[in-house]
């Protein structure tokens, strides 16, 4: 098997390749300074905002969101693999890619095949003669022949190692890989199927490849599904039941209904309403939105009348407030007790389904009608409050015209001076949390402004007090910033292009990518000055954070007084 491709290379690469060279033959673009526009290749649309930056070398879509480097424009516009992504870079500029010895973090193809083949084989066994009970199953809950092979849905007989058997060519050990044979835990650690008499929904990726499955029972059996476990290519997290289903069936797709179970994702698409997703066995998380809002820029939470499914509802605000911003609306549909959009579409039809879309809830009001459940308004307690439970979550949301309408939105509520209200919602932001000093060292991106700075200008590090910039590559800080100047001190004359290409691949390479798109409203000479004054606040509190930290652990009285000394000096 190819070795890892050594990192050094891919910087080198991205130096040498114009990502207009690569666009360019697949996307028609128009030149205008040293920007590119064209339609956007991902997304339907008739007025261009697809935007190739030559300084920068990314692209980025202001329709639709997508971005990155020239690498994932080809792995997303071709399905390009990220090394077959380097391979074809690499012969544009006539290059040969070195190979490390050893096995890499590659993903392995192979899986993919092998999961492929089981898809397969379940639909074949759907149509062959042990399927009486399972068809029947799936008609009484009312899907059509049509929409069960639009979903590939299939069966998984009766029998320990009917899967085994079938497959057998792939080996053993691929198969438990894949999710799809489970080891018996000691003993004689025999290897079985691991779905068993039941329907199985094959689970795919954007690309419409087969990345796991979910597995009802159709007759009695506990539990109710079962799920392929997390492997290599099935990453629970960020993947949606349905996403590849509801772009096939929409070109163009705007909106998404997230449901809870296979079955209403389903239910809907038999009736119509073709851009149902769900999870797969877990609660939403940001990482899913961030999945969602790649493709749509609406996403409408219907989830299950009770108890749980309105759990859910407040978790997915929870989840969603970091990512949402004016363009990515989320909206929540409330279902009555008991019901679930796969009752309410079969009882009531798409029609009526689709006026519960159309009222949906949006996220502001959902977000402040929730939390001032059961307070009174009408007295100053309950506003003050209400003010202190909301601002903590509208800090959360990223600062732009969504945050202003909640915060005005509430400050109308608790009768208090907008102003006010946002002073305590944003003014927090930026403040180191001292009452956790290592936060910031055991992971997360260091400081977000400093790190777009960086990001979008590398070159400013060159420039930098050296003293600051030595702080500011501290090898005992962990964050992404800490990490990024590093790379560029080792590095120096990276562009935004080298230096992103360094992380593919790697946690951060989305911040990263994401940052260097973000707009920046300063001049770049006034950029200079607040990289500096920035960089030495952010440096000056991590060592404030450490001092306090060693005070805290020592309960030395010394450490206390050089902390305190510290904060008059950062005063004066
Ligand atoms: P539901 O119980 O609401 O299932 O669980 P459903 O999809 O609506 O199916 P029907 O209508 O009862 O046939 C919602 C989702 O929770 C996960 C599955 O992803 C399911 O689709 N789940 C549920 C499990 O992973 N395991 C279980 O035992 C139950
Ligand atoms: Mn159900």
């Amino acid at each position: 098997m190819a070795g890892r491709i050594p990192e050094s290379f891919i910087n080198d690469l991205l130096g040498r390749v114009d990502i207009v060279d690569v666009v360019g033959p697949r996307v028609q673009l128009k030149k205008s300074g040293r920007n590119h526009k064209g339609l956007c290749p991902f997304h339907d649309e008739k007025t261009p905002s697809f935007n190739v930056n030559e300084d920068r070398q990314t692209y980025h879509c202001f329709g639709c969101e997508a971005h990155g480097t020239a690498i994932g424009f080809l792995m997303e516009y071709d399905s390009q693999t990220f090394p077959e992504a380097i391979e074809t870079l690499a012969s544009m500029v006539g290059m040969e890619v070195p190979r490390e010895a050893g096995r890499g973090p590659k993903v392995d193809t192979e899986l993919y095949d092998v999961l492929n083949a089981a898809a397969r084989q379940f639909q074949r066994w759907l149509r062959g003669d042990e399927a009486g009970s399972a068809v029947a199953y799936l008609k009484e809950r009312g899907l059509s022949g049509e929409v069960v092979r639009d979903f590939g849905i299939g069966l998984a007989p009766s029998g320990w190692e009917r899967l085994k058997t079938a497959l057998t060519s792939f080996g053993e050990q691929k198969l438990i890989d894949a999710g799809l044979l489970v080891r018996q835990e000691g003993g004689r650690g025999r290897v079985y199927d691991r779905f068993r008499e039941r329907i199985v929904f094959p689970i795919r990726n954007t690309r419409g490849r087969v990345i796991g499955f979910g597995g009802r029972v159709y007759g009695d059996g506990q539990p109710k599904y079962i799920n392929s476990p997390e492997t290599e290519v099935f990453r629970k997290g960020r993947e949606l039941y349905g996403l590849y289903e509801a772009r096939r069936a929409q070109r163009g797709l705007q909106s998404v209904v997230v449901v809870e179970g296979y079955m209403d994702v389903v239910a809907l698409a038999q009736h119509g309403v073709t851009n149902a997703v769900a999870t797969l066995g877990t609660a939403i998380g940001e990482s899913h939105f961030e999945t969602l809002y790649r493709h749509v820029n609406l996403v409408v939470c219907c989830f299950d009348g009770d108890e749980a499914g309105r759990g859910a509802a407040w978790k997915a605000v929870d989840a969603a407030f970091p990512v949402l911003s004016e363009t990515r609306q989320l909206k929540f549909v409330f279902l009555p007790e008991g019901e679930d959009p796969d009752t309410v579409v079969r009882e009531k039809g798409a029609e009526h389904f689709r006026t519960l879309l159309d009222d949906a809830v949006p996220v502001g009001e959902y977000f402040l009608d929730h939390l001032q459940e059961g307070l009174d308004l009408d007295q100053a307690d309950g506003r003050a409050l209400l003010a202190e439970l909301a601002a903590p979550h509208i800090r959360r949301l990223p600062r732009g015209a969504l945050q202003e309408i909640l915060i005005n939105d509430l400050a109308s509520r608790v009768r208090m001076d907008a102003s006010v209200v946002a002073g305590a919602a944003g003014g927090a932001r930026e403040r180191v949390p001292i009452r956790d000093p290592r936060a910031n060292e055991r992971h997360g991106i260091g400081n977000k402004p400093l790190l777009k700075y960086v990001v979008q200008y590398p070159q400013l590090i060159d420039g930098m007090d050296a003293t600051v910039r030595a702080e500011l590559a501290d090898p005992t800080d962990a964050s992404l910033l800490a990490d990024v100047v590093r790379h560029l001190v080792d590095e120096p004359g990276m562009n935004t292009g080298t230096l992103i290409g360094c992380f593919v691949g790697r946690a951060g390479y989305d911040d990263l990518a994401a940052l260097a798109e973000e707009e920046t409203l300063l001049a770049k000479e006034a950029i200079v000055l607040d990289l500096e004054k920035r960089a030495r606040r952010y440096v000056f509190k991590r060592q404030e954070a450490a001092l306090a930290r060693r005070a805290v652990e020592s309960g030395s009285v010394d450490d206390a007084k050089r902390l305190s000394d510290a904060k008059v000096r950062q005063a004066l």
